[in-house]
């Protein structure tokens, strides 16, 4: 199974050149790499990036219609798309995604012929209190509802607490709820990690947690930091 780095850009950078400098400085750092690489930037700067596998980070499960403000699956067929994230834990938490909502959006991803970065992940409360399993499991039950194939899309794994902390998930826990969703899965999928990943410990996650990749935030707004972590995945 190919290994998968992507970045999410999040609401980030704020000007176009800057997109396209992090974007320039990522994809020079990229000779010779076999990893699977995706940058996935605000939809604003979908149409000035090209020469890497790209992503967006959400979309709405309608194709057109009256809803202010939204990008539909459709739409990005036009932008040379291949992934979309869904489910990620700030949509979940910021702008109320249930898991029924996300489920649509997946099928809807999937129908178009896009690839799906899964988003899960429990909370710290969560995890304090002893659910991390219960949560795991009932995101992929009703995410992946009636979805038939799961040959299109990638699970991250992503501790909600871990996100954007510094505070990133051990080796052994990572491990534990990587091997959790696998078996849950019950065929061969990617599971990836995300939350505070960096050059420093994204190694760890690959060689030693068992994830396929990592989803990374903050870091992969710095090409020399990202292009490290995209190199220890190979
Ligand atoms: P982070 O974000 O690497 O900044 O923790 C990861 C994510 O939200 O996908």
């Amino acid at each position: 199974m190919q290994n998968i780095i992507i970045a999410n850009w999040k609401m980030n950078p704020t000007t176009k050149q800057e997109a396209k400098e992090i974007f320039e400085g990522i994809k020079s750092g990229l000779e010779g790499v076999e990893t699977e690489v995706v940058i996935c930037p605000p939809y604003l700067y979908l149409s000035e990036l090209s020469g890497l596998t790209i992503g967006v980070q959400n979309i709405n499960a309608e194709d057109n219609g009256a809803y202010t403000g939204e990008i539909s699956a459709v739409m990005l067929k036009e932008f040379g798309v291949d992934y979309i994230i869904i489910g990620h834990s700030e949509r979940r938490k910021y702008f109320v995604e249930t898991n029924q909502i996300i489920n649509k959006k997946i099928k809807k991803a999937l129908e178009l012929g896009f690839k799906v970065i899964f988003c899960i992940g429990e909370t710290e409360g969560e995890r304090k209190s002893g659910l991390k399993n219960e949560v795991l499991e009932e995101q992929l039950a009703q995410g992946l509802d009636g979805v038939e194939s799961t040959e299109n899309i990638t699970i991250a794994y992503e501790p909600v607490w871990a996100i954007g902390t510094g505070d990133n998930c051990s080796v052994k826990e990572t491990k534990e709820s990587i091997d959790h969703i696998k078996k849950l899965i019950g065929k061969e999928i990617r599971v990836i990690y995300g939350g505070s990943a960096n050059a420093e410990n994204a190694e760890s996650y690959i060689k030693e947690a068992g994830a396929n990749g990592l989803l990374v935030g903050g870091a992969s707004l710095k090409p020399e930091e990202f292009v490290k972590i995209i190199k220890s995945a190979e």
